[in-house]
C-alpha cells in the first residue's frame, strides 16, 4: 500500500457501518479473550482429578452437587457435562473466526460437528441435573436454564437443517445464534461478578442464590445477547438506517465495557482462585 493510499485509508471517516463492524469485532475479541480464561479454568480444574479418578473425581470439586452415592446417571451427566464443557467454550469462539473458515475449512467442519454434538449432550446433561438433583437456585433458576437447553437443541438443530441444504447465509446466523445460546452459562458468571463488583451484589440473596437480579440474569443472559445480535443483523441489512447503526453502536459499546469489568471480577474472584 502506497503512502496516498494508506493516508486515505486512515483518514476516511469512520461511517456508521464501519462503527458498527468495528464494535462487534472488538466486542467479539473481548468476548474470546474472556472465554479462553474460562476454557483455562475448566481444564486445569476439571480435567486432572476425573482423568485420575473417574467418576469419584468429581468428589470435593467446586461443584452445586458433583458427585453423588448411587446416582450413577447424575454422575455421568456431570462428568460429561463440564468435559464437553471445554469444546463448547474452547469451539465457539474458534468457529466464528473468518480466517479460521478461509484457511482451515477442514478443521472448521470437523470443530463445528464436535461443537454442535458437544452443545447438544452438555445441555441435555445439564436439564437432566437440573430436574433430577437440587443443584441451585429456585424454581425461577431451573425454568430460565431450562429454557436455554432448548434454545440450544432448537438452535443447533436449524444449523445443522441449514448447513445440509447448503443454505449458508441462514447457517451462519443460526450458528451465531447458537453460539450465543451456549456460551449464556458464560454470560452468567461474568455478568454476575461484573455486577457484583459494581454494586456490592444488589439483587442478590447469595445464600439460597436468589433475588431480582438473578431472576433478571437468569433469562438475561440469553436474551440479551440473542436480542444484540437479531439487531446486529438488521444494521447489516442494505437499507438499514444510520440512525439505527449508530444506536446500536451506542448500546454495544458500554455493554462490552461492562463485559471486560465483568471479565475481569470472574477471573480474580472465581476461576483464578481454583486453579
Ligand atoms: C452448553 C453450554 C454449557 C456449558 C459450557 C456449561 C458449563 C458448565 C461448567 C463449566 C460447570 C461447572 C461449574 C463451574 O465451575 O462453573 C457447569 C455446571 C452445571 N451446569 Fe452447565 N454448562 C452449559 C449449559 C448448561 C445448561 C443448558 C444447563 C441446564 C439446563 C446447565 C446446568 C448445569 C448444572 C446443573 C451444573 C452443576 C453440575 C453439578 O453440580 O454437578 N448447564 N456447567
Amino acid at each position: 500500500m502506497n503512502d496516498a493510499v494508506l493516508s486515505q485509508t486512515l483518514l476516511r471517516p469512520l461511517n456508521a457501518r464501519r462503527a458498527v463492524n468495528l464494535s462487534v469485532k472488538t466486542w467479539f475479541y473481548v468476548a474470546a479473550i474472556g472465554h479462553a480464561i474460562f476454557l483455562t479454568y475448566i481444564l486445569a480444574v476439571f480435567y486432572p482429578p476425573i482423568a485420575e479418578s473417574g467418576l469419584y473425581g468429581l468428589k470435593g470439586l467446586h461443584l452445586p452437587t458433583g458427585f453423588r452415592e448411587g446416582d450413577t446417571l447424575g454422575n455421568l451427566a456431570s462428568v460429561s457435562h463440564v468435559l464437553l464443557a471445554v469444546i463448547v467454550i474452547g469451539g465457539g469462539p474458534l468457529q466464528l473466526i473468518p480466517s479460521v473458515r478461509r484457511y482451515a475449512p477442514r478443521f472448521h467442519r470437523w470443530l463445528g460437528r464436535s461443537y454442535l454434538l458437544a452443545a447438544v449432550i452438555t445441555s441435555v446433561a445439564g436439564m437432566y441435573m437440573t430436574w433430577t438433583r437440587h443443584t441451585f437456585g429456585n424454581l425461577v433458576s431451573q425454568i430460565s436454564i431450562t429454557m436455554d437447553g432448548i434454545l440450544i437443541l432448537v438452535f443447533a438443530f436449524l444449523a445443522v437443517r441449514t448447513a445440509m441444504t447448503k443454505r449458508i447465509a441462514e447457517h451462519r446466523r443460526w450458528a451465531m445464534r447458537l453460539f450465543l445460546a451456549a456460551s449464556a452459562v458464560w454470560f452468567f458468571r461474568v455478568a454476575l461478578m461484573g455486577w457484583a463488583m459494581l454494586t456490592g451484589g444488589w439483587g442478590i440473596e447469595w445464600k439460597s442464590f436468589t433475588g431480582p437480579f438473578l431472576y433478571a440474569l437468569g433469562f438475561g443472559q440469553y436474551l440479551l445477547p440473542l436480542a444484540m445480535l437479531e439487531w446486529y443483523f438488521h444494521c447489516q441489512k442494505r437499507g438499514a438506517g444510520q440512525g439505527t447503526q449508530i444506536a446500536f453502536v451506542s448500546t454495544l459499546i458500554p455493554l462490552t465495557v461492562f463485559m471486560a469489568i465483568g471479565i475481569f471480577a470472574a477471573t480474580m474472584g472465581l476461576w483464578l482462585p481454583r486453579i
